[in-house]
């Protein structure tokens, strides 16, 4: 904003005016009071790419670059994007009322699981969710999502690693696209970053509502769909629904009896977790019956991530999830398989795996007893292959009915759920800034770009599925 007052007071021809030498003092002392102005502006704004943004101190990672850019095309890039964008975007001028086709009456049933909802929102659900509580959440927020009036505005505090603030940033807009006029308006905290920080002991007089992609059974953090449903550009998973589609062909390849009869795992096992290393040891297929294969990631990207293709790991009768330094996001990738998923005994939750039901749609291992473990479900579903196939393909079942719109769906719940507790108005702060499609679009890479636009929605021709009346 400071910039357009800025613009607007600078003499349009100076020179002219005063053609003297103090006249082009006046000039270039302007200029110079402008240039220093933007300059100032552009060093100061958070952009959804990670522009001036440290990253978070509770887990630290490498500063982001941007070594391709000049200084100068920075600072225009960030002014164009951030400033102007979407004041000149057509997307937010559509203020389209949603009109479903039928009444809300039709609308189907939410699945069970979306009742976490109101569970993970029951600490709020006497006092309401105060301005106090949201300022507080800010000391371990990334970000601040303000939506009103249909629009987003974020301020940001930290950077995310990677691309997930702009994937997550647009995972909430392309909600805004599917709900038209539907989404209420909310004020909220996220951090991007893996591991629970609001311990449920620490917490219990002042409970802080912090949004993240999990939670435990110990912490109050609130699960929010994780950034790769509409993709992880960096390492080629693509936008979730293309991504299980391509699994599931790749999993038919084989029959399911015919697959290897084996536990099967493959990932990165340097992540801090003590599951994945103790994983290492399983590494024996006549002993335990399973194989364990280090994904390196930075040598995949190298080869173009053709053996890291996900499609192509389905070709043992079990897969093994194992956390990582917090949950996974590989977890929606093994269940959709159709292989009989052996989760151990899991610490963290996503929003999506509060529907998972062992010795339904998945296998329960035990962590104290790792190896063994596996054996033994490995030698139980080869003795029973038609309750293991049948459970590997619920798993995959699971997975189909978790799509796109049901996950829309999950977070329109959960915002709405949210606002419902609000007791102020949401207001953007004075130090955020309007988002849309096209400034995440205009700070996108070309392969960032190519990844967003593949995964965005168009408004919903119904209403969301209906959520069981609490
Ligand atoms: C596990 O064993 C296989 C076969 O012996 C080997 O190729 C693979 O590198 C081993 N995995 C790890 C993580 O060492
Ligand atoms: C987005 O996708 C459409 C078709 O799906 C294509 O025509 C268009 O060029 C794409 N735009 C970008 C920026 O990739």
């Amino acid at each position: 904003m400071v910039l357009f007052s800025i613009k607007k007071q600078t003499p349009r021809s100076p020179s002219y005016v005063f053609p003297s030498i103090i006249g082009l003092a006046l000039f270039s002392l302007t200029a110079l009071l402008l240039l220093y102005k933007v300059d100032d502006v552009v060093s100061r704004t958070g952009t959804v790419a990670g522009h001036n943004l440290e990253p978070t101190p509770w887990h630290v990672f490498p500063m982001k670059s941007f070594p391709e850019e000049t200084r100068q095309s920075r600072a225009y890039r960030i002014i164009q994007c951030s400033y102007l964008t979407c004041r000149y975007s057509s997307s937010t001028h559509e203020r389209r009322r949603f009109e479903a086709a039928n009444g809300a009456s039709s609308s189907p049933k939410c699945p069970d699981f979306f009742s976490a909802i109101r569970r993970d929102l029951e600490p709020w659900k006497k006092t309401g969710i105060s301005e106090r509580h949201v300022a507080e959440a800010q000391k371990l927020a990334a970000f601040r999502v303000v939506i009103v009036g249909g629009k987003l505005y974020v301020d940001w505090y930290y950077a995310c690693v990677q691309s997930r603030a702009m994937f997550t940033i647009w995972g909430i807009l392309q909600l805004l696209k599917r709900y038209p006029g539907l989404v209420p308006d909310v004020d909220l905290m996220f951090d991007c970053m893996d591991k629970p920080t609001i311990l449920k002991a620490e917490h219990q007089n002042f409970p802080l509502p912090l949004f993240r992609y999990c939670t435990t059974k110990e912490h109050l953090d609130i699960p929010f769909p994780d950034w790769s449903f509409w993709g992880w550009s960096e390492i080629d998973i693509l936008p979730w629904q293309e991504q299980f589609a391509d699994i599931k062909v790749g999993s038919k390849k084989v029959s399911w009896r015919n697959k290897i009869p084996q536990a099967y795992w493959r990932g990165n096992p340097d992540v801090a977790s003590p599951i994945r290393t103790e994983l290492l040891n399983c590494n024996d297929s006549s002993k335990w019956g399973a194989t364990i294969m280090r994904q390196d990631w930075g040598e995949a990207a190298r080869r173009g991530f053709k053996e890291s293709k996900l499609s192509k790991q389905c070709n043992h009768r079990y897969k093994i999830y194992a956390e990582g330094y917090a949950w996974s996001v590989s977890l929606k990738y093994i269940l959709s398989c159709g292989c009989v998923t052996l989760i151990i005994s899991p610490q963290y939750e996503d929003f999506f795996s509060r529907g998972l039901i062992p010795k339904h749609n998945y296998w329960l291992v035990d962590p104290q007893d790792l190896c063994p473990s596996i054996k033994q479900a490995v030698d139980w579903g080869n003795e029973h292959p038609d309750e293991a196939e049948a459970i590997g393909r619920r798993g995959q079942d699971f997975m189909e009915s978790l799509n796109m719109d049901r996950i829309y769906d999950y977070m329109f719940h959960l915002l709405s759920e949210y606002s419902k507790l609000l007791q102020f108005k949401p207001t953007p702060p004075s130090s955020s800034l309007e988002v849309c499609v096209d400034s995440v679009l205009c700070f996108a890479d070309e392969k960032q770009r190519g990844f967003l636009n593949r995964s965005s929605t168009f408004a919903s021709q119904s209403l969301p599925c209906t959520l069981k009346p609490a």
